[in-house]
C-alpha cells in the first residue's frame, strides 16, 4: 500500500483517481456533517456540486423523502431546509431521508473523486474505522484528499489525514509514505495534544467563530466517537 494526502483537489483532474481508493475530508464541517447525519439514521447523503443543481435534484429526485442542506459562507442558504452545521443533522430531523448536499469545498472534493475505485468519508470522528478499512482492504494506491478552502491548504484537513496515516502505520508498519503523507503525520504530530486549540485557530475556525457556529468547532474535534465507514458510490454516500 502507497499512502499520499493531497492539500488540495486542485491539484488533480478527476481521472487522476481512477483505480484509486481515496478518504476525502473536510473537517469544519462538510464531512463531520455526512458522518453524523449517517451515524443519526439518514438514508444517503447525496454531494452535488453547485446550488443549482441541488435546488434541481431535490424537486426532481427521491420524492418526499428528500432534505436538502448545506451552507454558502458557512451559512445555511435561503431554501434549503439546513445549513451544514453538523448539530442540526439529528435523528429528528433527518433520520431516513435521503439529503442533498452542497458545500463550498467539501461536497465538490467528494464530486471529483467519482472515478474512483473506491471513496471514503473522513473526518476526526472515525478516523480509526477509516483506518482498519484501509488495512483491511489493503489496496495498492490510497489518496488521502484533503478539501481545503477555495483550493488553499486548510491545517485542520491535513492533520486529519494525518492521524489517519498514523493510525495505518500501527497497523501496517511497512505502508509506504509519499512526501505529502509524511507532511501530514510530522503536522499532526504537533498538535496531536489539542486539537481543539489546533480548529479554534484555524482560518476556517475563526470565520466560524465569528459566524456564531463555535459549538461546531468543538463536536468536530471529537475523536473515534464513530465506528461508520461511509462510501461514496453511484452519486450517493451510505454507510459501508
Ligand atoms: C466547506 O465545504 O468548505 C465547509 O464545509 C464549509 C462550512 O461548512 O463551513
Amino acid at each position: 500500500m502507497k499512502l499520499n494526502v493531497l492539500v488540495s483537489p486542485s491539484a488533480v483532474e478527476e481521472l487522476y483517481f481512477s483505480n484509486k481508493t481515496v478518504v476525502v475530508i473536510d473537517v469544519l464541517r462538510a464531512t463531520t456533517t455526512i458522518v453524523t447525519a449517517l451515524e443519526n439514521g439518514a438514508k444517503e447523503i447525496i454531494p452535488v456540486h453547485s446550488i443549482e443543481f441541488a435546488m434541481k435534484a431535490s424537486s426532481s429526485m427521491f420524492g418526499g423523502q428528500t432534505l436538502i442542506g448545506g451552507e454558502r459562507n458557512t451559512k445555511k442558504i435561503d431554501g434549503f431546509n439546513l445549513g451544514n452545521s453538523p448539530l442540526e443533522y439529528t435523528a429528528e430531523n433527518i433520520a431516513g431521508k435521503s439529503i442533498i448536499l452542497f458545500t463550498t469545498n467539501g461536497s465538490k472534493a467528494i464530486v471529483k473523486t467519482k472515478y474512483s475505485k473506491e471513496t471514503l468519508i473522513g473526518s476526526f470522528l472515525n478516523i480509526q474505522s477509516i483506518a482498519e478499512h484501509l488495512v483491511k482492504q489493503n489496496e495498492d494506491a490510497v489518496e488521502i484528499v484533503c478539501s481545503g478552502a477555495n483550493n488553499l491548504f486548510c491545517i485542520e484537513d491535513t492533520v486529519c489525514a494525518g492521524l489517519i496515516v498514523r493510525e495505518i502505520q500501527k497497523l501496517k508498519p511497512d505502508v509506504l509514505l509519499t512526501d505529502g503523507a509524511r507532511a501530514a503525520v510530522d503536522l499532526s504530530g504537533l498538535v496531536i495534544n489539542d486539537i481543539y486549540k489546533m480548529l479554534v485557530n484555524s482560518d476556517h475556525g475563526k470565520l466560524l467563530v465569528e459566524n456564531g457556529f463555535e459549538k461546531d468547532i468543538r463536536y468536530c474535534s471529537r475523536l473515534n466517537v464513530s465506528t461508520i465507514v461511509p462510501e461514496y458510490s453511484t452519486s450517493a454516500i451510505r454507510v459501508r
